[in-house]
């Protein structure tokens, strides 16, 4: 009997991401590259030949997270040199040599708009045991033109194993952003705006599609100014993207994330009304409600402005759901300009808020022009209220939907802390309604990724609880 020959053992890739949906996506486009070099995923550091770390530089604690991250897996790297440890994103883009100087057992370190070099860079740290880096140029550091080609574009590659689940997956329909609000470090580290051509985002859609996914969230950081002009002079918008990703076949769900309200124009809200499969769910932060930490903020409209675009959102969506993001304890915010937040959030009745206390970024405008002068405590404090007063309006919305059937696409087990109290069910499901609502139930896990009809019979501030009606939706014509 001859010796069967041993296969040779394929590297081991762990990643770990933080972050937005945009970093979900680049990792996703990262393990794709990987995969193609013969590396396969592991969720054991100790048996990975590379450690890569998809990072945030949004807030302060994003970034003490992963240099913490370092500092525990130093010790893996002395015991085997040869494992290859990364960090990628925003951090890198942000940080870049000091990364080496505060942690120099990393190898790698590629900027959000470098990640395409990755295998190569892998390979070389690997031949010249030198520390290597991939970065964009500075937004200062010559024309808009070089600066924008400086953040490549890679989204051809797809792993299907990195999505939320096999049947959702992202696409970005825009890189970086121009707004340049001034707490906020993203505009440097992602890069000048770019709106990728409309022919490429609806080969990825259905590509996608013939992959089995069924919903689709367009990325972008200001998605709504989604812009691309064809060479014959025509332009199209994000309502026409909808439009057109709404004719593929196999796609039942289309969101997109995340709007900024200048840009909410009326041909979108009507999109969202007309094209069945788009979520009736706009995220669109506000950011503040009051208008001198708005105009600190340069966010270039009044907390006027941000009521009408939400009325008119509401009267041309009936039944949409608005969410938004808030930053307490910015730099001059005093008790009355945090309590006309809390009364903005009180009048909005948003199904949710995402709610972060302010940190200041090196080379961010507010970094330099203002002092970070409400301390720490207090931060917590309006975090703390700001929060109950959301709280309070989701359980009251959410209980007036007890009773009601409403539809939701099963997206897979629910995690053990959405349980409701004394609920023993074997297979306790999660998945969201158009309007994005999360809904717990229990069902048979062959539904994953299927349209059923949940009756809600309870709910929290955050979750509906409900019993399957119907199976299976009948699925909507294309
Ligand atoms: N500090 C706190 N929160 C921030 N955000 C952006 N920059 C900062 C910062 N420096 C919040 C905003 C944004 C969300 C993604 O993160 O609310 O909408
Ligand atoms: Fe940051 Fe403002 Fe751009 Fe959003 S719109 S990414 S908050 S600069």
């Amino acid at each position: 009997m001859t010796d069967q020959p041993t296969p040779e053992r394929r590297k081991k890739l762990y990643i770990e991401t933080v972050g937005c949906q945009m970093n979900l996506l680049d990792s996703e486009l990262v393990v794709a590259k990987m995969r193609n070099e013969g590396y396969e995923l592991t969720d054991d550091l100790n048996q990975a030949d590379a450690i890569f770390y998809n990072t945030c530089s949004v807030r302060q604690h994003a970034e003490d997270k992963i240099y913490s991250a370092l500092g525990r897996i130093k010790r893996i790297k002395e015991r085997k040199p040869e494992v290859t440890i990364g960090v990628l994103g925003c951090m890198a883009q942000k940080d870049q040599d000091t990364i080496f100087r505060r942690a120099p057992h990393v190898d790698i370190v590629v900027g959000p708009g470098q990640l395409a070099k990755v295998p190569e860079l892998v390979e070389k740290a690997r031949a010249e045991s030198v520390h290597q880096i991939a970065v964009s140029r500075a937004r200062t550091d010559g024309s808009i033109d070089s600066i924008a080609a400086s953040f490549e574009n890679y989204d051809a590659d797809r792993e299907p194993s990195m999505r939320p689940s096999p049947f959702q997956a992202f696409i970005r329909v825009m890189m970086g952003c121009d707004k340049f609000c001034t707490y906020c470090i993203v505009p440097s580290v992602r890069g000048p705006e770019q709106s990728r051509p409309p022919g490429v985002i609806l080969a990825e859609a259905r590509l996608l599609a013939d992959q089995g996914v069924k919903e689709i969230t367009l990325l972008g950081q200001t998605v709504n100014s989604y812009q691309h002009r064809q060479p014959d002079g025509r332009s199209s918008r994000l309502s026409d993207l909808l439009d057109q990703i709404h004719d593929i076949a196999g796609i039942e769900r289309i969101k997109f994330i995340t709007n900024f309200p200048n840009d909410m124009t009326d041909d979108l809200l009507q999109a969202v009304h007309d094209l069945p499969k788009v979520s009736r769910y706009i995220h669109v932060p506000a950011q503040s409600g009051c208008d001198q930490v708005l105009k600190r903020m340069k966010r270039m409209y009044t907390t006027a402005f941000y009521e009408e675009m939400l009325a008119r959102t509401r009267a041309t969506i009936p039944d949409v759901a608005v969410s938004s993001d808030f930053i307490v304890g910015f730099c001059g915010e005093n008790e009355a300009s945090f309590q006309r937040t809390v009364d903005l959030v009180e009048r909005s009745r948003f199904k949710n808020s995402f709610i972060f206390k302010y940190s200041p970024r090196e080379g961010t405008k507010a970094d330099s022009l203002y002092p970070d002068d409400v301390p720490e405590s207090v931060k917590k404090r309006r975090n703390k209220e700001l929060l109950a007063a959301q709280t309070a309006i989701c359980l009251e919305d959410h209980q007036k939907m007890i009773g009601r059937t409403v539809e939701v696409l099963v997206e897979g087990q629910s995690r053990s802390t959405a349980r409701r109290e004394g609920w023993h069910g074997i297979s306790q499901m999660v998945g969201r309604t158009n309007c994005d609502r999360i809904v717990v139930f229990e069902a048979n896990e062959r539904l994953i990724g299927q349209f059923v009809q949940v009756r809600v019979e309870d709910a929290s501030a955050v979750t509906l609880f409900g019993r399957v009606e119907i199976a299976e939706r009948i699925a909507t014509p294309a």
